[in-house]
Formats: structure tokens, C-alpha cells, sequence
């Protein structure tokens, strides 16, 4: 029998109707009654301590009804425990308003509850804050020397340790054939989704409350408002149905999250608080970087040192860190290697994950330092890269679960055109325009953490699956629909997938490329458990046709069971169902983790970006004016959905080679460009020709339907293809990011 096939099905998203129209709610437009509007109060200064918060004028406004600061704040549980969120990086997480003291420009240090949002904001005007000011540091580069190793914590326990030592690299290096040594110094950024956080939290009594958040993990707010508010898991209840993009910003539980809670549950009323646009900057970023590299090649164009170092800020209370210096090894086999990774602890908020954390930034000065050498070797750098390629991960001597990079490289340099080009800088023109082509690999890894998912079916033989994960726009709620259409055997229009409340089964955060992997696994496993569920009672009916039946001989097909080698032999899951009674019949099943066989391998999500550039050297423009990334990340559940995902990561790496960064007065250690007028992004003028391709892989290590994940891997390999193109163009290294126009002319 034709079996269903929606897994590779380029399903447009179930969704995109309801949010391209408006009905679509988010977490700041659940209109509840008698609802309050709170407004945050952020500091002006840097570091120092609040002496006075006058809130005289704000308080004689009509309509004001609280003003919360660390003065006038409830009672919490939050300052009895020790106490870290999902994503929290070693360190102390910020408490709002717990004391005096300032860590920070633009750290929240009072809430405004009014009636309406504009008189909450207005009086939050009128609030008068004075403070004794102390000398800061917020500036990375001059303050280098404050560098240190990251302080080992839990997390550290389990991410590889960032200092790699093969070989004797310093001897190599000097003895090598060729060598490059590159310094890399890469921007602030801050995430700025089109939707602002945004808490609207329903006081339902008897210490209950439903919260309306923001974020990329129910479970992860659930736990931290629990843990924080002293309150029963169970009695707090997070929804987050649709987010307006996350990109890393909603792994951790904002602050409007604390003070939306808090001033619900002292007023015992309903309260939304919002943030603005400013406000978006003054939590969490891409930190700033500098990093430096040292490769060198023998005669033969073999990489034979590799040296990589990484300096990052962070804030003077966590100690954020990232995965930056360990790829160099994963895709360059280097018998000698040495790396460094060393914080900055600045007066700064902490940093947070941004699309591809730690990856993105390595691979530009990785890959260019790679390109460079090619170009120093005389061979070509497509050439350079299929000769240092390795079968094996030599940083930890495991082989791959899978790696099909060589086919990213071959397919999309033949479908790109890659040899088309003069392989000598600065010799091709367009007009006036230098033309250059570019490319690099990327790399991702594969996470496995627990999730579950639940699946039943109903009297009318409909499905319905259940998970507390979010989707924060990546196309969770289609892939996981296709995936359990499949693995039920029942019609997609049949299946329905319930997702975005913490008191669904538990979800990790969404974020790390890993949902649908780990989630798409637990729901066939829910599946496939249900199906064994119904079999049994179908062999319990009268004159069932599987008496004598194993479930090895039926299968699964438009919410029936058949024998599969005479199809005329049946049973409807509604039968079933009426035969239980007519009530729901459901199961719940973990992820299988597999742990010990995944140990042996290391398993990655690969691909090969491919660009086109067009300098314009006298108005110092760059336009990237065509684009290819070739991907292997195993099994593309939805090549529409996931090719949306690869070309977000495109644009975001046009983003981050020639628009995006974050300015701050060093003076005033204040950010300069907080709204999306001066921050500068991609608009569609700056967007040209973008084509993706998968490439087939098989994985049967990874998971049960061997999938990687497409959320980060489009980002590693945009931006070093995009500085490769313009070295190509003008005979130019740009390693710093984002490029000024004035580094051209
Ligand atoms: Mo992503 S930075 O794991 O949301």
C-alpha cells in the first residue's frame, strides 16, 4: 500500500495564516479584564548605587496605582535559594530589584503600575533617581588585560574544555611552509525580534497564576517563577503560543517576566508589562570579541599548526561563555594546536546565546585564515579545503555519526558555478564594480537533551499531540505535525499538535538547533507507543481479523489498522476507540537518548556557503548580489520550512559582515543606537539572489528519523564566505565586523 509520506513534504506552515492577518496573539496582547499596565524604570548610570528614587510627581498622577523598587518590593523567595534558569551561564543571574546597586547602563531598577500603559510610562518619566556614581569599564578593547579563563561550573562540566593542546605548535609554526596569522575583532549585537518582551500575567487566586510570556521555554519560565516566587510548580501556568522571533533572547526568563509576577501577585490583580524598543538592548547580546589566529601549512598546502584564541566580554556577575575555539580542529585536522579562550568581566549586562553562539563568530576567522592560505598556497580555495578535509574528528579521535561536507562543497560549488571564476584578486569587473566569489564550510553540533511529547486519539479517530515547546517561528508546529502524521498513520488534516504551555508534556527550551531532533523523536515514540496500545485492544475486539496477529504483520494508514499482507483485513481507530469506550486513548514517551552509542561519535550539522559580491570602491558599497548555501544536517523533515531557516541564517550573515553592531559611549557606557531606525539590519534592498540545497545524509546515530536541525547551520558559513568574496573582489582581508564603508575607499 502507498504509504504516506508527509516527512519531505514542502508543507507551507499550519500557522501563517493566523499570524500574516493579525489574529495570531501574542504574549502582549491578551486583553484580560481589569488589566494593569506596568512600565520599567531603567538606570542612567553605570555603575555606582541608588541613594534616592523621588517618586513624588509620579505618584500624584491619576491612575499610578504602584511604584515597586528596591525599597517597596514584596517578600520573595527568590533571595532565600540559590537559584539559575535553563540557559543560565556560571555566575549570580541578575535580581532585579534587590538592592541599591547598579551593574549596569539601563539595568531595571523600578516598575510603574498604572492603569493605562502611557500613564505607567509617563509617570515612570516623572521618576526622579539620584545615585553616587563609580568609575567603570564597559569598553573590550581597552581592557584586555583585564582577560582571565572562564570560572568552571556545571555548565563547564559538560562543554569541551576550551583549551586544546596537540603536538607542539609553537616549533611547527615556525617551520612551517606558509603562514597567516590573523586578528579578528567582531561587534556587540543585540538580538531585537520584531516582537518585544512582553508578560502578561492573570491573577487567578488561591496562589495560582496563568503568565502570557515571551519566551523560547514554558517549562524553563515555569521552573524560575516558581523557584523564585516561592509558588507551587503546578500553580503557575505559562503559555507562549506564538513568538515573534527569539534568536536566543527568550532562552532565559527576562526581566518583564519577574516584574509582571511580582506586581501581579502583590496588587493580586492582572498585569501586563512591556518593553520598548530601548529596553530590548539592555538585557542579553552577542558579546563583543577579539580573536586571534595563528595557521600554517607545509609544502603540500596540509594545515599542520593551528593556533586560536578567543576574548570576550562579560558582565562582572556571570560568567557567559561560548564554544568558539574547538571548531578549528572538528574541520582542520592539525597535528599541532593550541587555543585560548579568556573573558572580559565588564560593567555590562551579561551576554546571552545569539543564533549559532560561539560558532558563528569562530568560523569567520577560521575560514578566513583558511582562505588566506589557499590563496598564499596557489590553490584554489575549494581545492584547499578538500585537501585538508578530515573523515575524523581529530579533537576528540572519534569518527562522525555522518558527515556529507564534501558533498555541500561539491554540489553547491557545480550548482553556484564555482569555477567559473578567475582565481586571481582583483580581476574581475562589473561596470565599475569589482566582482569577487567567496565561500567557507560551517559546522553545527547536535544536542540530545530529554524532552516528551504525548499522543492520542479521539472518538472521530482524530490525533492529537502534545509538548510544552515553543515555536518561535522555526516551524515547530508543521514539522511536528508531519512527523506524527507519519508516525500514526493518520491524515495531516487529522493531526492536530498542541504546544506553548507549560502544563503540556516537558519541553527543554527551544534554541541550539536540537527541537526537532529531540522533540520530533519523542513524538514518534509517543506514536509508535499508542499504536502498540491500540493493536492490543483491536486484538481484544470481537472477530478481530488479528487474533493470531503480531504487531510486526499490521500497519498504519488513514487512522486504520491493516494486516499488511491482506489489507482487506481491518480495523478503524474510531472502532477502536467506541470499543474503549469511546475515551481518548493516549500514551507519553521520553526521547530515547542512547547516550553510550552517541558518546563514540561526534555529530555535527554541516554545510558550504557560496557567495557573489560587488564592490563599488569609490562609494565604499558592498552588495552581496547571490548567495548558495549547500546544507547536510540528516533528514529535512520540511524543505520549505527548513530552507526558510537557512536563508534567516543568510541574511543574518549579510547582517553581520555589513550592518550590524551595537555602539556604545564608552564615557557613559551606554549604548548609542537602541532602535531599529540606527541599528542597522538587512532591508529587502539589500537582499538579492538566495538559493539553498540539502544534500542527502543518513544518520542513524543522531535520533530515530536521523535529524540534525537547520536553526543555526545557515548562519557559520554566510559570513566568512561574504569577507572571502570581498578578498576575492579587492585583494582585501576584512576581518574586522561589520565592515565601515570608509575601511574600502
Ligand atoms: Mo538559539 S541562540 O539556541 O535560540
Amino acid at each position: 500500500m502507498e504509504k504516506l509520506k508527509q516527512i519531505g513534504n514542502p508543507l507551507s506552515r499550519l500557522e501563517g495564516v493566523q499570524k500574516v492577518t493579525g489574529s495570531a496573539k501574542y504574549s502582549g496582547e491578551y486583553n484580560v479584564p481589569n488589566l494593569l499596565q506596568g512600565y520599567i524604570v531603567n538606570s542612567t548610570i553605570t555603575k555606582g548605587k541608588i541613594i534616592e528614587i523621588d517618586e513624588k510627581a509620579a505618584r500624584s498622577l491619576k491612575g499610578v496605582i504602584e511604584i515597586f523598587s528596591h525599597k517597596k518590593r514584596p517578600k520573595l523567595a527568590w533571595f532565600d535559594i540559590m537559584y539559575s534558569d535553563m540557559d543560565a551561564p556560571q555566575g549570580v543571574p541578575l535580581k532585579p530589584l534587590y538592592n541599591d546597586e547598579i551593574f549596569y547602563n539601563g539595568q531595571p531598577i523600578a516598575l510603574v503600575v498604572a492603569e493605562t500603559f502611557e500613564i505607567a510610562r509617563y509617570a515612570a518619566s516623572l521618576i526622579v533617581v539620584k545615585y553616587e556614581e563609580e568609575t567603570f569599564k564597559t569598553d573590550l578593547i581597552t581592557n584586555l588585560d583585564l582577560a582571565r579563563p572562564p570560572k568552571k561550573g556545571l555548565l563547564q562540566l559538560i562543554m569541551p574544555t576550551p583549551e586544546i593542546k596537540r603536538g607542539d605548535f609553537d616549533k611547527s609554526y615556525s617551520n612551517s611552509n606558509s603562514q597567516y596569522q590573523g586578528q579578528f575583532i567582531h561587534q556587540e549585537q543585540h538580538h531585537n525580534p520584531l516582537e518585544l518582551f512582553a508578560t502578561t500575567t492573570v491573577y487567578e487566586g488561591d496562589g495560582k497564576i496563568t503568565v502570557y510570556d515571551k519566551t523560547q521555554g514554558t517549562n524553563n519560565c515555569q521552573v524560575y517563577i516558581g523557584n523564585v516566587f516561592g509558588l507551587h510548580y503546578k500553580d503557575v501556568r505559562v503559555i507562549s503560543t506564538y513568538v515573534g522571533g527569539g534568536f536566543g533572547s527568550g532562552l532565559r526568563p527576562q526581566y518583564q517576566v519577574f516584574m509582571s509576577v511580582m506586581a501581579s501577585i502583590a496588587l493580586k490583580r492582572n498585569v501586563r508589562v512591556t518593553m520598548d524598543r530601548a529596553q530590548m538592548f539592555t538585557f542579553g547580546y552577542r558579546p563583543k570579541s577579539v580573536q586571534n589566529t595563528k595557521f600554517a601549512t607545509d609544502k603540500d598546502g596540509k594545515v599542520v599548526a593551528l593556533y586560536h584564541q578567543a576574548l570576550c566580554e562579560t558582565s562582572q556577575y556571570e560568567d557567559y561563555s561560548e564554544n568558539i575555539v574547538n571548531w578549528g580542529n572538528i574541520l582542520y585536522p592539525a597535528e599541532n594546536t593550541k587555543t585560548d579562550y579568556q573573558l572580559v568581566p565588564l560593567d555590562n549586562s551579561s551576554p546571552l546565546d545569539m543564533r549559532a553562539p560561539g560558532g558563528s563568530t569562530a568560523m569567520h576567522a577560521i575560514e578566513s585564515t583558511i582562505d588566506q592560505l589557499s590563496y598564499q598556497n596557489n590553490i584554489d580555495p575549494l581545492e584547499f579545503r578538500i585537501l585538508n578535509y578530515s573523515e575524523r574528528d581529530v579533537s576528540t579521535d572519534k569518527p562522525f555519526s555522518s558527515k556529507e561536507l564534501m558533498q555541500c562543497y561539491l554540489q553547491g560549488a557545480d550548482k553556484f558555478g564555482w569555477n567559473d571564476r578567475n582565481p586571481a584578486p582583483r580581476s574581475t569587473k562589473r561596470g565599475k564594480r569589482l566582482v569577487g566569489t567567496g565561500m567557507s564550510s560551517g559546522i553545527w553540533e547536535v544536542m540530545t537533551i530529554p524532552t516528551r511529547a504525548s499522543a492520542e486519539i479521539d472518538a472521530e479517530g482524530k490525533l492529537t499531540v502534545k509538548s510544552a515547546v515553543t515555536d518561535i517561528g522555526t516551524g515547530t508546529l508543521t514539522v511536528m505535525t508531519q512527523i506524527a502524521s507519519d508516525s500514526m498513520g493518520v491524515d495531516i488534516e487529522d493531526v492536530n499538535f498542541i504546544y506553548g504551555d507549560s502544563s503540556l508534556p516537558l519541553s527543554p527550551i527551544q534554541g541550539g538547533s536540537y527541537t526537532t531532533g529531540i522533540l520530533g523523536s519523542a513524538v514518534k515514540a509517543a506514536c509508535n507507543k499508542l499504536q502498540k496500545t491500540l493493536f492490543k485492544i483491536a486484538k481484544k475486539m470481537d472477530n478481530s481479523p488479528f487474533l493470531s496477529s503480531k504487531f510486526q504483520d499490521v500497519e498504519f494508514q488513514g487512522a486504520e489498522i491493516f494486516l499488511k499482507n491482506d489489507n482487506s483485513k481491518k480495523i478503524a481507530f474510531v472502532d477502536i476507540v467506541a470499543f474503549n469506550g469511546g475515551k481518548n486513548i493516549k500514551e507519553k514517551k521520553f526521547n530515547s537518548l542512547n547516550n553510550s552509542k552517541k558518546k563514540k561519535y561526534t555529530s555535527a550539522a554541516h554545510s558550504a556557503a557560496f557567495v557573489e559580491v560587488e564592490v563599488d570602491e569609490e562609494l565604499g558599497v558592498i552588495t552581496v548580489t547571490r548567495a548558495l548555501t549547500a546544507v547536510a544536517a540528516g533528514k529535512i523533515i520540511n524543505p520549505k520550512t527548513a530552507a526558510s531557516q537557512i536563508k534567516g541564517g543568510m541574511i543574518w550573515g549579510i547582517s553581520k559582515v555589513l550592518f550590524e553592531e551595537t555602539l556604545t559611549d564608552h564615557n557613559f557606557g551606554r549604548h548609542l543606537n537602541t532602535n531599529l531606525g540606527e541599528y542597522h539590519i538587512p532591508t529587502h534592498a539589500d537582499v538579492h539572489q538566495l538559493d539553498v540545497i540539502f544534500v542527502e545524509e543518513k544518520d542513524e546515530i543522531i535520533n530515530e528519523l536521523g535529524i540534525k536541525g537547520v536553526g543555526e547551520i545557515g548562519l557559520c558559513s554566510m559570513s566568512p564566505a561574504i569577507a572571502n568574496a570581498i578578498y576575492h573582489a579587492t585583494g582585501k582581508r576584512m576581518n574586522n565586523l561589520p565592515i565601515h564603508f570608509n575601511e574600502l575607499i
